[in-house]
């Protein structure tokens, strides 16, 4: 069996460079890898992406919106993840299960009594073995969001979730560290503020004990 590791953070946290680095980090080292993302990670996912974060001209329920974030994880889950994990293969994917609670429950206010049920029914039990969360202000990280969109000249409209209220941010980042007191052992926390070879240190060293660990077990 592969190894399963998740990156999460608000907005702007800097996830997705530094998933991409250890991704090349893990290829060197010889170790089979899947980069891979939610929502988006398959065909149907990438429909679902747009749907989820580009259509403002819908209103979504948040129990709809739940309901999307689930049926990609599902998808993701059965279709890549799975099988990837079943050759061997490590699985390193931008937010999973961690991002439902954060963002629909701390955010949106759900229930997470309600919602744990349907997360891990929609995830097919599958927990990552590690997480780092990429932890930051939510103003540095929402600067910083908007700062990409005018640098690429994609997206420079915020996306449905990067325009919601500060307010709203600051309930998902409190979320996530709800989240990573609660499981010290499965969540690495890094101080996303820092300069991107600095975190990218920190990232590479927890990965080297984890195999490590893997060869000695
Ligand atoms: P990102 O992956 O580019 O950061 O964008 C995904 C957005 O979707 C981000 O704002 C967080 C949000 N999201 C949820 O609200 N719930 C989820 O379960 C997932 C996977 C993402």
């Amino acid at each position: 069996m592969g190894c399963f590791i998740t990156f999460e953070g608000i907005e702007g946290c800097g996830k997705t460079t530094q998933i991409r680095m250890a991704g090349e980090f893990l290829e060197a080292k010889g170790i089979p890898v899947i980069v891979t993302e939610e929502p988006g990670g398959t065909a149907l996912g990438a429909e679902l992406r747009k749907l989820l974060l580009n259509r403002s001209d819908f209103e979504f329920c948040t129990e709809s919106e739940l309901f999307l974030f689930l049926s990609d994880r599902a998808q993701h889950v059965k279709e890549l993840i799975m099988p990837a994990l079943s050759r061997n293969m490590w699985v390193l994917c931008d937010r999973f299960t961690d991002a439902t609670v954060a963002y629909q429950c701390f955010g949106r206010g759900l229930d997470r009594d309600v919602v744990r049920g349907m997360v891990d029914f929609a995830a097919a039990g599958l927990r990552p073995r590690l997480t780092f969360l990429f932890d930051l202000p939510v103003e540095t990280g929402l600067a910083r969001a908007m700062d990409r969109g005018s640098k690429t000249g994609y997206a420079s409209e915020a996306d449905r979730f990067e325009s919601e209220k500060v307010e709203f941010h600051r309930r998902v980042r409190e979320g996530y560290l709800v989240l990573a007191g609660e499981e010290p052992e499965r969540f690495f926390v890094i101080d996303g503020r820092k300069e991107i070879p600095a975190v990218q240190r920190e990232v590479s060293s927890r990965l080297t004990k984890l195999i490590d660990a893997r060869n000695d077990g």
